[in-house]
């Protein structure tokens, strides 16, 4: 049993000890039940003291046991609760450094409340997608007023408890030592009757409809994919208008549907997803790791200094190495300005403005670079200019630093060749801007040491990047994918759509921003020097000439003011070309493909159906290391709408047979051949499995 019970005087006190955060798990939920039944028939126990061991009052539910049967096993959460509520001993919960959760909701069960200031108070189950399911929605409006709950359970934000003193959610803050403070309250009260219950508090809120209005308006225009929080201002609602009980099952009832909504289950997913991404195989955690207190970085343009920027943020110091003085100040210019523009919007103090410039230092000497712990090169994308960084690396480079890449589509292997080290060489693959985008991925070369590995991980959470594992191939995980969409999407113009109408209903599908809006603000140059290396190396690879035909124009995106939109001078909001769409009509009847029109619902499978079937080569070939991986590569770096879950739950979403039976159908427009099943793929589809 996870909790611990002894007595003390007339007092008995549970304490909860499941670490890190005594989760709610059954041998918890179990030994505080029974604690709960020996404290209550003991003729010498007064009062019941409820607390948690360690760092927390209580974490909430025990995620290792979610989604298992254990999770719902008796004594469930309800059943203890009602057991606190039952008793005719006063039970008193003695609240520090964290109650979040089904945490708080066992402590509004109990009779009284005391805390010591500083405890995050939450109930975050909405980031879940979910609703307080054990009475927080019932219990926290009667003691902390309805506005103030309704705010905490709409956005699942902790509240310091010294912020909360003076509501009836505390009887009393405790300063000095909680224990002590907690066994005096008890004694106190001891033989005070009748026992007072959160329950049987009214809740006075004469405007309520009014207010609920207000809310329901404001919280449906911000949460707009997302079910869950107007379905937490509906049960504070029911908190305010109907008797507890009704108001229980009220919260109940959503909290049963909420459970079962697809938007829901993305957000466990993303969330499980994110921890399972950091677990490698075959390189257990306690992989020893190599100390990184330093940090260097070679090419100081679009990437290099917004990587640089992670490692100044984390408090490392980072040298910047370029080949030429004025290429080095227009980096460093660049990074400084970024910083002047968050500090700008409030973000940044004066003295971490300081602070952080101060940790990067700029060079045109690799004798200044020799002793960084990981050196992170990013410089041209060609394999020539990669060789001679690569092979000066290796020279100058202290024993045992990383060495690693941020190239976006070479050959990993080939690059830890240039260097007689290649255990210690790396991918590190940034997303643009580099300090902003989450995703990290972490390529793996054939002979990359596992302790690199270990270390690359642990790096990646350092710098607050989600770090998601990929093989060596072209394009690694998620430009792998892209490409097979973005193929897509030229089809789609040459066989009828236009540019606008794909974005459209791509972002409808809930998409940051559509292929061609993305292509003009990255810049359609970069697309096109891949597609020139492509038609020399796979010449079987057939892309729609449109985006040739464009960059032809010199219509290379917002750069240049004109892309496959128009754009105005100091405006980037896109505008319709009939230049362009001439063009792409012209284009069609060049290569004799009669137009027709296309549905949203066609260009919307099109282009996600094109990605999930890359993905299952993939993770055939163990590029990837699960499918939920790739997932997290969409979520974090491609703007794939979090409610959808990522490419993979969503094709299981729809269901594998139903997304092989929509292939089958385009296979039979022009390239059948792209629409032919990976073999994963159409396994799993004929067995009624899933990816995730
Ligand atoms: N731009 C992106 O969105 C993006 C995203 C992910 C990865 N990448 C990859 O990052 C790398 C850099 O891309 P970028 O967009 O920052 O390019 P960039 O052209 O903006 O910057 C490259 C910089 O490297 C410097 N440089 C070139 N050769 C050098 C050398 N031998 N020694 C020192 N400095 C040298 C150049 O002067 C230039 O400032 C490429 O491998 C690219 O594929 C780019």
């Amino acid at each position: 049993m996870s909790a611990n019970f002894e007595v003390k005087g007339s007092i008995a006190v549970i304490t909860l000890n499941n670490p890190p955060v005594n989760g709610l798990g059954y041998a918890t939920r179990l030994g505080i039940f029974e604690g709960l039944k020996k404290a209550l028939t003991k003729r010498a126990v007064k009062a019941i003291v409820i607390t948690g061991a360690g760092k927390a009052f209580s974490g909430g539910a025990d995620i290792k046991e979610f989604n298992t049967p254990k999770s719902a096993a008796e004594p469930n959460l309800h059943s203890v609760i009602a057991a606190i509520e039952g008793a005719d001993k006063p039970v008193i919960a003695a609240v520090h450094s964290v109650a979040m959760g089904g945490g708080l909701e066992l402590a509004l069960a109990c009779h009284y409340r005391v805390a010591s200031p500083g405890a995050q108070i939450a109930l975050p189950e909405v980031k879940l997608g979910l609703l307080p399911g054990a009475g927080g929605t019932q219990r926290l409006p009667r003691v902390v007023g309805v506005e103030t709950a309704l705010n905490m359970i709409v956005s699942g934000n902790p509240v310091p408890s010294e912020k909360l003193a003076g509501t009836k959610l505390f009887d009393q803050m405790i300063e000095g030592d909680l224990m002590t403070g907690a066994i005096a309250f008890a004694e106190k009260v001891a033989a005070v009757r009748p026992l007072p219950l959160v329950r049987d508090i009214k809740i006075d809120y004469p405007n309520h409809e009014a207010y609920f209005q207000f809310a329901r308006n404001t919280v449906g225009a911000m949460s707009k994919n997302f079910p869950a929080p107007l379905k937490c201002v509906d049960c504070v609602a029911a908190a305010a208008s109907m008797k507890f009980d009704d108001g229980l099952k009220v919260e109940r009832d959503n909290f049963l549907a909420l459970m079962m909504t697809t938007e829901s289950r993305a957000l466990r997913h993303f969330f499980f997803g994110e921890r399972a991404a950091s677990k490698i195989p075959d390189v257990p955690e306690d992989t020893p790791k190599r100390p990184i207190k330093s940090a260097a970085i070679i090419g100081a343009g679009t990437m290099g200094g917004g990587i640089a920027m992670n490692f100044a943020n984390a408090g490392i110091p980072v040298t910047v190495l370029e080949m030429k003085q004025e290429a080095l100040d227009k980096g460093l210019a660049t990074v400084r300005k970024n910083y002047e523009n968050t500090m700008k919007k409030g973000k940044l103090t004066q003295a971490k403005f300081d602070e952080r410039l101060g940790l990067i230092k700029g060079t045109l000497s690799y004798d200044e670079i020799k002793n960084a712990d990981i050196v992170i090169e990013a410089v041209f994308e060609e394999m020539g200019v990669k060789e001679k960084v690569f092979s000066k690396l290796d020279q100058v480079m202290k024993p045992g630093a990383i060495l690693a890449s941020n190239t976006s589509t070479l050959d990993l292997n080939k690059i830890a060749a240039f260097t007689k080290r290649p255990q210690d060489v790396i991918g590190t693959h940034f997303f643009s801007p580099a300090n902003v985008m989450k995703l990290l991925e972490i390529v793996r070369g054939e002979k990359t040491a596992k302790d690199v590995l270990a270390t690359t991980m642990a790096l990646s959470k350092k710098i607050k990047k989600t770090g998601v594992v990929s093989g060596v191939c072209d394009g690694f995980i998620g430009n792998r994918m892209i490409e097979q969409y973005s193929r897509q999407a030229g089809f789609l113009l040459e066989e009828g759509c236009l540019p606008e109408q794909v974005d459209k209903a791509i972002e409808k599908f809930g998409f940051a921003m559509g292929p061609f809006r993305m292509g003009d603000m990255a810049g359609n140059d970069i697309g096109w020097a891949i597609r020139k290396r492509r038609y020399a190396e796979r010449p079987d690879m057939k892309y729609s000439k449109t985006a040739d035909k464009l960059c032809e124009m010199g219509r290379y995106g917002q750069k240049t003011s004109a892309g496959w939109y128009d754009y105005k001078p100091g405006d980037r909001k896109p505008y319709p070309s009939q230049l362009v769409n001439d063009m792409i009509i012209q284009h069609s009847k060049d290569i004799k493909v009669k137009r027709r029109k296309i549905s949203d619902r066609e260009i919307v499978e099109r282009l996600v159906y094109a990605m999930v079937n890359e993905a299952a080569y993939i993770l055939e070939e163990g590029i990837a290391q699960r499918a939920s991986d790739i997932d997290m590569v969409y979520l974090t770096g491609y703007g794939f709408p979090l409610h959808r879950g990522g490419p993979m739950l969503y094709a299981d979403t729809v269901g594998l047979p139903n997304v092989v039976a929509a292939m089958k159908k385009y296979a039979k427009g022009r390239h059948g051949e792209f629409w032919k099943p990976a073999p994963l793929l159409a396994k799993l589809a004929k067995k009624g499995k899933t990816f995730n």
